[in-house]
This record gives structure tokens, sequence and C-alpha cells, in this order.
């Protein structure tokens, strides 16, 4: 069966994850590809209602294992109904945040520890596996102060309220922090990390030197 190229992206809230997945899309489409790009939670009309309840601060009380189990359910759907197909069919598949984001949050951030993240993303995800995550850590001060800001202008105006996480405290991703550094000392064969306050240019130049180098693998593997 030929498969697709799985691709994530993985950071804290406001690492500029969103601004270089569309660039890179952007560049994939520019070579004649033509990218799927979805993100997590949310991504399929169920996982968007997921997103809904999970992220929204009037979500009070969430127990840490509800809010795990939600991010996986969210998973296993988007697994079931956009992830399987697109990947069969060869397809280049960009998804902003994963299973890397659990063990980071859940796992790290809400001290759930690692292990029942894999467990679960076995059990319920197929252990499927990113052939490519790109992981942006730029300082933790940068990334809070820009999340933080940029929630300040979404509720000005009125917008959806998705500040939950960005309302914990800076322990919290601390922990979110060291969790996402572990998982790139773990897997270095799979997660690039891209780290410091580089320009948005500065990213974009060391994505596209990763994503060139798998496709070029891919390509060498695949019959003419
Ligand atoms: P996202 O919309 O990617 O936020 P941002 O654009 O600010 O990076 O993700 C929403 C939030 O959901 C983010 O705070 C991280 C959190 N999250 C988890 O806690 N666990 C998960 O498994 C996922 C996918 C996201």
């Amino acid at each position: 069966m030929p498969r697709g190229l799985f691709i994530t992206l993985e950071g804290l809230d406001g690492s500029g994850k969103t601004t270089q997945i569309n660039r890179l899309a952007a560049w994939l489409k520019r070579r004649g590809h033509s990218p799927l790009v979805t993100r997590q939670p949310g991504g399929t009309a169920t996982g968007e209602r997921i997103r809904t309840l999970v992220l929204d601060s009037r979500s009070t009380g969430l127990a840490p294992m509800t809010e795990m189990a939600l991010m996986f359910a969210d998973r296993a759907q988007a697994i079931a109904e956009v992830f399987a197909p697109a990947l069969a069919s060869g397809q280049i598949l960009l998804c902003d945040r994963f299973t890397d984001s659990t063990e980071a949050y859940q796992g790290g951030g809400r001290e759930l520890g690692s292990a029942v993240v894999l467990e679960l993303h076995r059990l319920l995800c197929g252990n499927l596996q990113p052939d490519l995550t790109l992981l942006l850590l730029p300082s933790l001060e940068a990334s809070l102060s820009r999340a933080r800001r940029r929630n300040q202008r979404v509720a000005e105006r009125g917008g959806e309220d998705e500040s939950r996480f960005e309302q914990e405290q800076d322990a919290f991703y601390g922990r979110v922090w060291q969790k996402y550094r572990e998982i790139a000392a773990r897997e270095p064969a799979r997660v690039v990390l891209i780290e410091g306050d580089l320009t948005i240019d500065e990213v974009h130049e060391q994505i596209v030197e990763a994503v060139a180098e798998r496709l070029a693998v891919l390509a060498a593997e695949r019959p003419a």
C-alpha cells in the first residue's frame, strides 16, 4: 500500500505553528503537491465540537483524565475519517498538533505522565507515528506573551473563547516545555527541534530543509 507523508507541527501556544504550517503548505503546493492541512483538536465535524468543549474557558473543572480522553476521542475520529484515507492514497498530511501535544500538555503539564499517553495512543490510534515532527520551541517567555496577547485580541473582538489553556500558570507551561524537550531527546529521528527566538523566515527555512529531506527519501523509495 502506498503511504503518504505524515508531518506534524508541535510547540507551545504562541510558538508560531499556524503561520509555519500555512507557509509550508504553500511551499509544497508550489512544488506540485496537494497537502491536506488539519489540526487537533478539530479537523472533523465531531472534532470541532470536542475542540469547543475542551478549549472554552467556561469548561471549568475538567478532570485531567477527562481532558486527555477528549483529546484521544478527537484523534481517533480524525484518524478514521481523515488521516487513514489520506495517507493510504499517498497524500501529504500536515497536522497542527498530534499525540506529542497530549504527552506534553496532559502527560507533562497536567502531570499524568508519559506512560498512560503512549499506551492510549497505542490502543486508540493504532500507534500511528508521524514521519516527521517539527517542534518549534522559542523561549518560554516569548511564546507565552505572544499567546496571551492573541487571546486578548480575540476576546476583545468578541471571537471564540479558546483561552482555557492560556489561563494556566507559568509552572504548567514549564512542565509542557520540559516534556517536549524530553520527547525530542527520546526520538531524534522523528523530531526536528527548532529552538530559539528565530525570525519567521529562519524557522521556515529550517522546516523546508527537513521536509525536502523526507521528500527525497520518499521519492527514492517509490518505484518510478
Ligand atoms: P492550538 O489551537 O494548536 O493552540 P495554539 O494555536 O495556541 O498553539 O491548540 C489548542 C490547545 O490545546 C493548546 O493550548 C494545546 C492544547 N492541547 C492539549 O492540551 N492536548 C492535546 O492533545 C492537543 C492536541 C492540544
